[in-house]
């Protein structure tokens, strides 16, 4: 037999009000009781993807129209009873709770790491600097001698480099974030070899998960080959959008091999120039 229009009228009805309650536009049923809202709270916890300390944008959510308030009852009730309350927090508290790790706690995780044998040359560990809510990050192989001493990413002669891009780039060195696949010194500068970056790269994905970053600048091989884990040349991708998971990601060559092939700047400005449109900055023709 047909659906009746009352029944059809009322399945969507109840879909509706569904939806609105996964939204989180609850009260919608005066029965608010914990399992209802302990449902909606476990369904958010697995759904809501891991945020960093980034602002959460909130959904827009439809307007309601206000509710009218019952007349208050003269009539003493027999007996008062309390309407059900939720212990929980509320919906963007929870939000606000489950938001990802903060730059902080993956520096704090990673500690005084002797997770492989760079701690034994090392003096500092070289974490990261910059914005922690950055649109564009740098990643580059691993400290050297001067990053060493000091505890910051790039502040050696090819450091000085980047800092002159990003500059060019309209950006100061606040603006973004620069960090390297490993954190401590290869001894001698050596590239990091496999064990070392497969010990050392989980750190750099949850700095990347924590920023969120629009764009991530590969500096040279290691960073290109380490997001995602390729034997690919960068030579083949230099210059070439390309995705890391839910990032936009370019691959360029790292300030070092600029200072010993200078003719390349002019390639890697290229590059710089793409990033800087696809983050809306204003792309100028010629560098001084
Ligand atoms: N080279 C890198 O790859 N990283 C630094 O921090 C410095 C030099």
């Amino acid at each position: 037999m047909p659906e009746s229009a009352d029944s059809t009228r009322n399945k969507k009805l109840k879909q509706r009000l569904e939806f609105y309650e996964d939204l989180g536009l609850a009260p919608f049923y005066r029965d608010r009781t914990p399992s209802s809202s302990q449902s909606m709270q476990s369904r958010l916890s697995t759904t809501m993807p891991a945020t960093s300390s980034q602002t959460i944008e909130e959904p827009r959510l439809p307007r309601l129209a206000p509710q009218p308030r019952p007349a208050p009852s003269t009539a003493t009730p027999s007996r008062s009873i309390a309407p059900p309350q939720s212990s929980r927090p509320s919906l963007f508290d929870a939000a606000n709770k489950h938001s990802g790790e903060t730059l902080l706690q993956i520096r704090d995780d990673l500690g005084e790491c002797t997770r492989c044998k760079l701690h034994s040359t090392r003096h500092t560990i070289v974490f990261g600097d910059g914005n922690p809510k950055a649109q564009l990050i740098f990643v580059g192989e691993g400290p050297g001698a001067d990053e060493d001493a000091q505890g910051l990413p790039f502040v050696g002669r090819a450091g000085k480099l980047l800092t002159q891009m990003i500059e060019a780039m309209g950006l100061q060195r606040r603006d973004v974030y620069i960090c390297n696949v490993v954190k401590c010194r290869p001894p001698g500068n050596r590239q990091p070899e496999p064990d070392e970056v497969a010990a050392c790269s989980p750190f750099l994905f949850r700095q990347l998960d924590s920023i969120k970053p629009k764009v991530i600048v590969c500096l040279g091989a290691t960073a290109f080959q380490t997001l995602p884990q390729t034997n690919r040349s960068i030579s083949h991708y230099r210059g070439q959008w390309l995705d890391y998971r839910c990032y936009k990601r370019l691959p360029t060559y790292h300030p070092a091999y600029l200072l010993r092939n200078p003719a390349a700047k002019a390639d890697v400005w290229k590059d710089l120039q793409k990033v800087m449109a696809e983050l809306g900055l204003e792309v100028k023709k010629k560098v001084k």
